[in-house]
């Protein structure tokens, strides 16, 4: 992709969120958090924001777009997706909706269709639901791999993966595949299936919990992966109470995901070791799970992540706007921080320096919201708000 050559300034803008630290001082409360400049511009060069502020103050430039009084946001940062998939689940969604529980188990289903795809069928399926994302203000994302479980399957969906994102996840340790033991297949993981997998990865995940993957098996392939230069991420403690959540803080991981059954020193870890608690609302609400407790996080000193955890399973949403809403109404996160937790501390649970927040030198990634104010992400809840998205200064949705 080539970078544009024109200068664009959005003018305009009623409500700005920044997300910029240095304008923190400026606002006290919410607004400081988010860094919200009021009638304001930005001016985007080459890809980057070049400039940002009062709108009477924009320098000029080749290309002028008028808000018309409306917000912009960064875009959503989704630290947390797994699209490299096929089949359907929706049965198994509607039978959970009528009583059955959740289980580990269902990723099974997924993975016999996935085997059975073409790469050409995944990366349409993949890029079906990028431009899904992308239409609803996500211009980040995350994705894993996890629906493969053999060698060659998990390297080509991370080589599918890569199509879309730098920020690639090899998840061969999402569950142990029909036929062979827990003990066998860790083997594989960290063996033929990690060299395979690692030139298309940047980070290593594994699913901690009861029915897939426990403590000392996670240890193992983090270490193992650690070993060929990807960096630990972890799904733990979504639907038991366990040890995953303080072995991604012993390991120091920049994310540990799910975070929905919390000890007091779970808690107590994910303060001391900053690693972000990322949680995925999401899948609560499409498992009629308990919320993960937000406020005690927040209120603890713990950074808090949202992301949709976009999966044929236990959440099939590509919507960070729903997530953030759950978030508010269901997990007590001011509209603030909710917004914050899918745009700013989302690049930080990627440990991604260029993206999440609008200031000079950040990649040009906006939302335009067909609102006066970022509020209204939690207070129109469903309603389609995103009437603009640039990616790296493009304008890639306009409606
Ligand atoms: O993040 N928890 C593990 N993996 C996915 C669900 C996978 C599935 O059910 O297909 C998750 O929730
Ligand atoms: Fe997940």
């Amino acid at each position: 992709m080539t970078t544009p050559a024109l200068t664009t300034v959005i003018t305009g803008i009623g409500e700005l969120v920044t997300n910029d630290p240095a304008r923190r001082e400026e606002l006290a409360g919410q607004g400081g958090l988010l860094g919200l400049v009021r009638d304001a511009a930005v001016v985007i060069e080459g890809g980057r924001v070049a400039w940002v502020g009062p709108a009477a103050d924009a320098p000029a430039a080749d290309v002028q777009v008028d808000a018309g009084g409306r917000a912009v946001v960064p875009g959503f940062v989704d630290s947390h997706s797994h699209l490299v998939f096929a089949g359907d689940r929706s049965a198994e969604f509607e039978a959970r909706m009528t009583g059955q529980p959740y289980t580990a188990g269902g990723i099974r289903t997924t993975v016999a269709a996935t085997r059975a795809a073409t790469d050409e069928q995944l990366t349409s399926h993949v890029a079906r639901l990028v431009g899904e994302m992308r239409a609803q203000g996500t211009t980040s994302v995350e994705i894993k791999s996890g629906y493969g479980l053999s060698v060659h399957d998990e390297a080509r969906s991370l080589a599918v993966a890569r199509q879309f994102t730098e920020d690639t996840t090899f998840l061969g340790a999402h569950v142990v595949p029909a036929g062979t033991s827990a003990e066998d297949y860790v083997d594989l993981v960290t063996g033929p299936m990690l060299a395979a997998a690692a030139p298309h990865a940047r980070w290593i995940d594994v699913f901690c919990e009861d029915g897939a993957f426990d403590v000392d098996q996670a240890r193992t392939v983090l270490a193992a992966g650690s070993g060929s230069g990807l960096r630990g991420r972890l799904h733990a403690n979504q639907l038991t109470y366990g040890g995953g959540v303080r072995l991604a803080c012993e390991f120091g991981l920049v994310a540990v995901d799910h975070c929905t059954f919390l000890s007091d020193d779970d808690v107590a870890a994910l303060a001391d070791s900053g690693t972000i608690a990322t949680l995925l609302p999401g899948v609560e609400f499409s498992t009629r799970q308990p919320y993960p407790d937000a406020r005690r996080l927040l209120d603890a000193g713990v950074r808090v992540a949202l992301a949709s955890d976009c999966n044929p399973g236990s959440c099939f949403t590509s919507s960070m706007a729903l997530c953030i809403a759950l978030a508010v109404r269901e997990m007590r996160m001011s509209p603030a921080e909710a917004l914050h937790a899918a745009t700013a501390t989302g690049a930080a649970a990627l440990d991604r320096d260029d993206v999440g927040v609008l200031a000079p030198g950040m990649a040009a990634d906006l939302v335009l919201l067909d609102a006066p104010s970022y509020v209204h992400l939690a207070y129109r809840p469903g309603v389609p708000l995103v009437a603009g998205v640039w990616q790296a200064g493009r304008p890639v949705v306009a409606r």
